[in-house]
């Protein structure tokens, strides 16, 4: 069964002096902490073995605030990156948690919404074998991992923020791996950044013809939320869509239950305690509502 990592770790230097005492993604978009969007991203695709790595000084929040997952009825363990030593880095410190496991390693500062998007996960995680990225067109790819492709939709090249794009597809911060990935990331040499790039594992399974790719279209929503700006965009994207449909975007709580992980008695008891705000309220209404009008 293929177990998530969750990399929230990092300096936040881009978003100083909000990054000075709280981790990025303990910061709130729009109504709830950064963690929960690339959180619920895991949970929609079904995971519910969670490794949370962060740092040292950060972990104890994460803990206060997701526990060991089970109200959510999944299990989530922590694990510290004592310095930002790259995204491939998550790897090797996932080893133990992973046990032999496949993975899905998902970056904490990624925001992923999209009609569909559980069942694109869910059959690209059954069918990967060996690596996998998902792509998304953006204007400025060179801010992002790159993807290229061949006239077959085959990977052709995977490089990091790239001076000059071979395509405008940016790698999110969302990736497939199996169990091989752990010795392949300590079998790596950092970069010139001194970094264990995440291009760089990739390249391993590109090079055996076993890097996959799905990449998404214009139905998508894909935000990442490194800068001020970013946040900010972020934030007014989720209340704009909540705002209209009366609908929580990337709320944990709910996806628990909607995917029957936790039952009526243990969501009442999670909305309870977030009664005194309009997340609590939703969450209770939920549960009011007939199931015909609980949306889904
Ligand atoms: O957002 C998607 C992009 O994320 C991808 O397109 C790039 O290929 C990928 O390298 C990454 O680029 P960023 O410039 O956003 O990487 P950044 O160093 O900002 O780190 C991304 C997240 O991972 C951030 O939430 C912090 C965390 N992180 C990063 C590193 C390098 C860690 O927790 N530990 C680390 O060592």
């Amino acid at each position: 069964m293929r177990r998530g990592v969750l990399l929230a770790g990092g300096l936040g230097t881009r978003l100083l002096p909000a990054t000075a005492v709280v981790n990025k993604h303990l910061l709130p978009v729009h109504n709830k902490p950064m963690i929960y969007y690339p959180l619920s991203v895991l949970m929609l695709a079904g995971i519910r073995e969670i490794l949370i790595i962060s740092t040292p000084r950060a972990l104890p929040l994460f803990r206060d605030l997701l526990g060991d997952g089970g109200s959510l009825g999944v299990r989530i363990a922590y694990k510290a990156q004592p310095e930002p030593r790259g995204i491939a880095e998550a790897m090797i410190l996932a080893e133990d948690f992973l046990d032999g496991a496949p993975s899905m390693l998902m970056l904490g500062d990624n925001l992923l919404y999209a009609e569909g998007l559980p069942r694109v996960l869910r059959t690209r995680s059954a069918a990967c074998e060996g690596a996998c990225l998902f792509a998304y067109p953006v204007r400025d790819p060179e801010r992002f991992g790159v993807v290229s492709l061949d006239g077959a939709g085959r990977v052709r090249a995977f490089e990091e923020k790239p001076a000059a794009p071979r395509s405008n597809l940016a790698a999110i911060g969302l990736y497939l791996f199996d169990p091989d990935a752990p010795a392949r990331a300590a079998a790596l040499t950092p970069s010139a950044r001194g970094e264990l790039e995440i291009t760089d594992l990739a390249r391993g399974y590109l090079d055996e013809g076993r890097l996959d790719v799905e990449c998404f279209g214009r139905g998508v929503a894909w935000l990442d939320m490194g800068t001020p700006a970013s946040i900010s965009e972020a934030s007014e994207f989720v209340r704009t869509i909540e705002d209209r449909q009366g609908l929580l975007i990337c709320a944990p709580e709910e996806i628990a239950w909607r995917n029957g992980w936790i039952d009526d008695a243990a969501f009442a008891e999670l909305a309870d305690r977030l009664a005194a705000s309009p997340y609590g309220a939703y969450l209770r209404k939920l549960l009011r509502a007939d199931p015909m009008d609980r949306g889904s």
